[in-house]
Formats: C-alpha cells, sequence, structure tokens
C-alpha cells in the first residue's frame, strides 16, 4: 500500500472537494435552467452571439406579445399572395389600385428572388445603425461610430455626403418610397416601402422603361442603383408594424418607424440615430429645414412611446445627439 504523505493527502481531499462543490454548482445550474425552461423563460440556447440579442424573446413579455419571428419581411414569388385582410387594408390604402399579381410577376422577372436574412442563429451577431434624419444629429459626431455597425440602415433622402463627420458614410440598405428615392451607390440595398402598387410599378419602370414620371407628385423617373440588391419591403409587414407595433395609430406607420421595426428583425443588436427631435425641441431634419414629425398621418406621439418602451426593455439603444 503506497501510503500519501500528509500534505498529499489533503491536497488531493481538498482537489476532491472543490470538484464535489464545482459539480454541485454544475447541476443546481442546471436544475434552475431546466425550471425557468419549462416555464419558458429561457430558451436553452441563445439566439445570437452578441452580448443581448433582440430576438431573445425571454427577457421582456411586452416585447414578445408583439414581436412575430415569422412575419414575411421581404415579398418574394412564392410569398406574394396576400391574405385578405392584408390585401383589404393595402387597397384601403391607395387611390387607384393596379393588377398585383400582374406587378408581382413582372417584378420577380427583374430583380433578385430570393429568401434573405433567414441566417438568424447563435453564432451571428448583426449589429445595426438605424439613422433617422432628426436635426439632433448635428454637431453629434457620430460618424464613426455609425460606420462601425455591420449594417447602417438610411430612411429616405438623408444624404451621407457632406454630412459624414455626423451621419458617417457608410450605407448599406436605405428605405425609399418613389416620392423620396435617391440615386444610390452600388454598395446599397434599395429597400422599397410600398405603400401603393403603383410603387412597385415605379420601382419596375425607373429600371425598365423609365415612363412612370408622376405618381401624386412628380417623382423620379429612373435612380441609380444595383438592381441586384434591390428588396421589397412585404405589405404583410407593414401591416403587421401597424397592428402589433403601431397598434393601429394613424392611418399607416412612418417610414422612420418601420425601418426601426424592420432592423428589429434583421439584425441582433440595434441602435437608433437621428431619432426624436432636438434637444432644443426642434423637428428638423439635419440636411434642411423640413419639419421631419407628424402626428396626423402617423401616430407620431405613440410610435415615440413605443420606441421609448423598445429602450426601456434592453431591445435598442438610442443616441440622442447633444444639440
Ligand atoms: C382577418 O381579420 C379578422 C378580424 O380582424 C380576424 O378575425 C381574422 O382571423 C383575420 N384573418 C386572417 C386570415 O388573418
Ligand atoms: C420567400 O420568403 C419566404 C419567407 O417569407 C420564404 O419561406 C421562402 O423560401 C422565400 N422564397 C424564395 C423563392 O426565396
Ligand atoms: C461600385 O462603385 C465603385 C465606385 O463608384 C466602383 O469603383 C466599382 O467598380 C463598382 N462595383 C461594381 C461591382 O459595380
Ligand atoms: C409605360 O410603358 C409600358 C410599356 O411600354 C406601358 O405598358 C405603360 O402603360 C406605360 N406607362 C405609362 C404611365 O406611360
Ligand atoms: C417621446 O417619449 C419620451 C419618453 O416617454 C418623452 O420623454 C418625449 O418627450 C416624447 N417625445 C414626444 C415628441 O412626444
Amino acid at each position: 500500500m503506497v501510503v500519501l504523505p500528509l500534505r498529499h493527502h489533503c491536497y488531493i481531499t481538498a482537489l476532491l472537494s472543490s470538484t464535489t462543490l464545482l459539480l454541485l454548482l454544475y447541476f443546481q445550474n442546471s436544475v434552475l435552467v431546466f425550471t425557468y425552461g419549462s416555464y419558458g423563460f429561457v430558451s436553452e440556447r441563445s439566439p445570437c452571439a452578441c452580448h443581448t440579442c433582440v430576438a431573445d424573446r425571454g427577457n421582456s413579455n411586452w416585447f414578445s406579445e408583439r414581436y412575430d419571428p415569422n412575419v414575411p419581411l421581404l415579398l418574394n414569388s412564392t410569398n406574394s399572395v396576400l391574405n385578405a385582410n392584408v390585401s383589404r387594408w393595402w387597397n384601403e390604402l391607395q387611390s387607384d389600385a393596379g393588377n398585383y399579381a400582374e406587378v408581382v410577376d413582372q417584378v420577380f422577372s427583374l430583380f433578385p428572388d430570393k429568401e434573405h436574412y433567414s441566417d438568424t442563429g447563435s453564432d451571428r451577431c448583426r449589429t445595426c445603425a438605424v439613422v433617422g434624419n432628426s436635426g439632433n444629429l448635428l454637431g453629434s459626431n457620430y460618424g464613426p461610430l455609425i460606420d462601425f455597425h455591420d449594417f447602417v440602415i438610411r430612411i429616405n433622402k438623408g444624404p451621407s455626403k457632406g454630412y459624414e463627420k455626423d451621419v458617417g458614410s457608410k450605407t448599406t440598405h436605405r428605405i425609399v418610397y418613389p416620392e423620396s428615392a435617391i440615386d444610390l451607390d452600388n454598395s446599397t440595398h434599395l429597400v422599397l416601402l410600398p405603400f401603393k402598387i403603383l410603387d412597385i410599378q415605379w420601382l419596375i419602370s425607373a429600371f425598365t422603361t423609365k415612363n412612370i414620371t408622376q405618381t401624386y407628385v412628380q417623382v423620379p423617373s429612373t435612380i441609380k442603383a444595383d438592381k441586384d440588391k434591390v428588396m421589397i419591403l412585404h405589405p404583410e409587414f407593414i401591416r403587421y408594424v401597424y397592428d402589433n407595433w403601431a397598434e393601429r395609430h394613424g392611418r399607416y406607420p412612418s417610414t422612420g418607424f418601420l425601418t426601426l421595426i424592420f432592423a428589429l428583425h434583421i439584425c441582433d443588436e440595434v441602435n437608433v440615430f437621428g431619432f426624436g427631435a432636438t434637444s432644443g425641441g426642434k423637428w428638423h431634419h439635419y440636411f434642411d429645414k423640413t419639419l421631419s414629425y407628424e402626428n396626423s398621418v402617423h401616430g407620431g406621439t405613440f410610435e415615440n412611446e413605443t420606441i421609448h418602451r423598445l429602450l426601456q426593455e434592453n431591445k435598442i439603444l438610442i443616441h440622442k445627439g447633444w444639440t
């Protein structure tokens, strides 16, 4: 028999008991996870690789009641048939509804018809900056911080040229409708927000015949953009944002609000810039004096409350600027 010197003996006992302790802790944690898990509070794997994940529905009831991970985001040829409710609502928003089925056929012979952003998973950490057009961006020096994100999503005409220091220079996505469209560079996805069928017809025309020059106002007959990066928001997504997030305030959601909710669905971490008023209470764009706040068509006050609730629930960060 080997007699261990006393010191060794103590060492081994200590080692064994600390192993036991670790095992105990390990089991205790498993039991905890198991218990929470069976109540549906914690999913076993984190939904993404970031520190906190937007899609983690375990940490906010308010959020999970509203967030539908299965809503169609972008229109494609297999999901283009609209359910009756969506179709009725969407048609009521427009005065002169064209032939939707025909337009959809045409659109996917021209633009990519594939599924995007289905790569959600425990090893993805996609950070996004949603950049609104508020005057509070002026003097913010947010440019480098904004450009640091994987996706930089801009809205309507908000330019970066000449404002790089405050708004950055990178644009991966720009959400527009015909009346707000501008030329894009070839690294930017044009994301059309179709408030009406004519908007999709305009998109087709802009890349082909260029003969649509008028909606309810004059619109550009064509724009520069990479045809292979064109995307169209799904009308059902617009309706979902209106129902679940704007809770039917206003007639339809604002572009900024739709863009923010879109980001919640394609990103793991969402940082918001250029939303809201300046600290002096002014609601103008950073690039002109146009008022950027409406409470009539859009439920502006309610949208603002929802955005602040998303902040409270740790789903987004809001960078307010200084001015
Ligand atoms: C359409 O709306 C009605 C009433 O809001 C609802 O009961 C019904 O389930 C909806 N149908 C679909 C297909 O969403
Ligand atoms: C269209 O999008 C749906 C999700 O809305 C997806 O399940 C389907 O695979 C997509 N179809 C094509 C052709 O990419
Ligand atoms: C994209 O634009 C840049 C600068 O205008 C140009 O140098 C580059 O060749 C373009 N790339 C493609 C794929 O068109
Ligand atoms: C544009 O041209 C297409 C094809 O030539 C034609 O079908 C369509 O009616 C024209 N639209 C307008 C607004 O002129
Ligand atoms: C938006 O909501 C925040 C938080 O409730 C509030 O402090 C702010 O005054 C609101 N802004 C407007 C314009 O309603």
